[in-house]
């Protein structure tokens, strides 16, 4: 059986989830790196990876590691490939450049993709007469070549499309949360799909919708259209056990969630979005949308999983009054008052002013979204006692 090297690539705050999953996959040597996981697996994990993994955002299949201490072995090395069992020649490629450190003498980006290109060029023309087209915008194969310390990891992107991308959410919301990000967040906090979940602040349903995927054992990326993956476009493509892996998929979801998942947001905009994601994504049956106002409803179970992704900055104010702070005591004031029994993960920018919630996080988790540093703060609101609920056993 042939050993594949992979590369998953995730954000640097979320690869420990990304490990875990690989490790549930059946994955080997499983080796986390800066924003990045190296593993192996056999040819039906590599399917499966592709399929199911919720948080990282591209795989990355490794053609061949090899040193490159200067231009010359770089393109003598990439030259000794066997291109053919990776594009076919009608297939077009792209080649990205990384270099991995700076300084004198470091191959530039452009240098390293430019050496590639042309190794895998002259194979070509060597072997069949005819030169491999470039293409930018569209290629069949899109090749990363990593140069550091003398070496090149030389990899194909088999993921295609990032993988946030599951092919279920519309443009109608100014502020949703990566759809990988979402589920890196319900990994972190240990959700199995066996407690209650809500998010009371659902905007276009992100959260919820990865929630419900993960309850059912849905795979990720099952929705997924034809020729998405960039495994499609490449000669070593397994389609029979590619449809094999995906029908295996179908075949293992739950019928049901164990427990319910609910969706609400102020916004009877929002919540239209979210349920027509939830649709799209196949869960919406399993699923309680309503429009409401946090404040103004209850919990709409006795205990569960409370997890939301405030909305900051100008939308605070401007949209639904009050300064920050007011809204953050706002918070902390109705988790006190009504959520006794409940475990509550609130992502907050981490310049905000989240500490007017009152409450003592019991972890503080560092992440990013898009760009801005924001936190997981979570509360156990405790009814009564500290002593642990089948909610705490489910979750820690
Ligand atoms: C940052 S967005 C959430 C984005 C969401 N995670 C997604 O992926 O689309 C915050 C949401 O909070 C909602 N919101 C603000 N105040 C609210 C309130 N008092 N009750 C319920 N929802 C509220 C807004 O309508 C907005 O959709």
């Amino acid at each position: 059986m042939t050993t594949i090297k992979m590369i998953a690539i995730s954000p640097e705050e979320t690869k420990d989830v990304l490990a875990d999953e690989l490790k549930a996959l059946g994955a080997t040597a499983i080796d986390q790196q800066f924003k990045a996981v190296y593993f192996e697996c056999d040819e039906r994990v590599f399917y499966e990876a592709h399929l199911r993994l919720r948080s990282a955002s591209r795989l990355l299949r490794v053609i061949k590691e090899f040193a490159a201490k200067d231009e010359r072995m770089l393109y003598d090395q990439a030259r000794r490939i066997n291109w053919g069992t990776i594009l076919g020649e009608e297939n077009t490629f792209a080649i990205e450049g990384v270099p991995g450190e700076r300084g004198e003498g470091v191959m530039t980006a452009n240098t390293i993709s430019k050496r590639i290109r042309e190794a895998l060029q002259t194979w070509f023309e060597d072997k069949i007469g005819k030169r491999a087209v470039v293409d930018l915008q569209d290629p069949d194969a899109s090749l990363v070549a990593f140069v550091r310390g003398g070496r090149c990891i030389l990899s194909v992107d088999t993921s295609g499309k990032s993988m946030h991308k599951r092919g279920y959410r519309s443009d109608k919301h100014p502020a949703p949360i990566k759809e990988t990000m979402a589920a890196a967040m319900l990994l972190k906090l240990g959700y199995k799909g066996d407690v209650p979940l809500y998010d009371p602040m659902c905007g276009s349903g992100t959260v919820a919708i990865e929630a419900a995927s993960m309850a059912l054992g849905k795979a990720a990326l099952i929705h997924r259209k034809k020729g998405e993956f960039g495994f499609e476009r490449l000669t070593l493509f397994n389609s029979k056990l590619w449809r094999e892996v995906q029908e295996d998929a179908r075949e293992g979801k739950l019928e049901a969630p164990p427990a319910p998942i609910f969706a609400s947001d102020i916004s009877a905009n929002y919540i239209e979005a979210a349920r027509e994601n939830a649709v799209r994504a196949r869960v919406e049956k399993y699923m309680t949308f309503s429009k409401a106002d946090f404040f103004e409803s209850k919990a709409p179970a006795p205990s569960g999983l409370l997890v939301t992704n405030l909305p900051y900055g100008e939308r605070i104010k401007g949209e639904f009054g009050g300064d920050d702070e007011s809204f953050f005591k706002a918070i902390g004031d109705k988790l006190k008052k009504d959520y006794s029994g409940w475990r509550a993960a609130i992502l907050a920018a981490e310049d905000s002013p989240w500490k007017f919630i009152g409450l003592k996080p019991t972890r503080k988790i560092r992440l990013l979204n898009g760009s801005i540093p924001v936190r997981l703060l979570v509360f156990d609101l405790y009814s009564g006692s500290k002593k642990k609920t089948p909610l705490n056993e489910s979750l820690d």
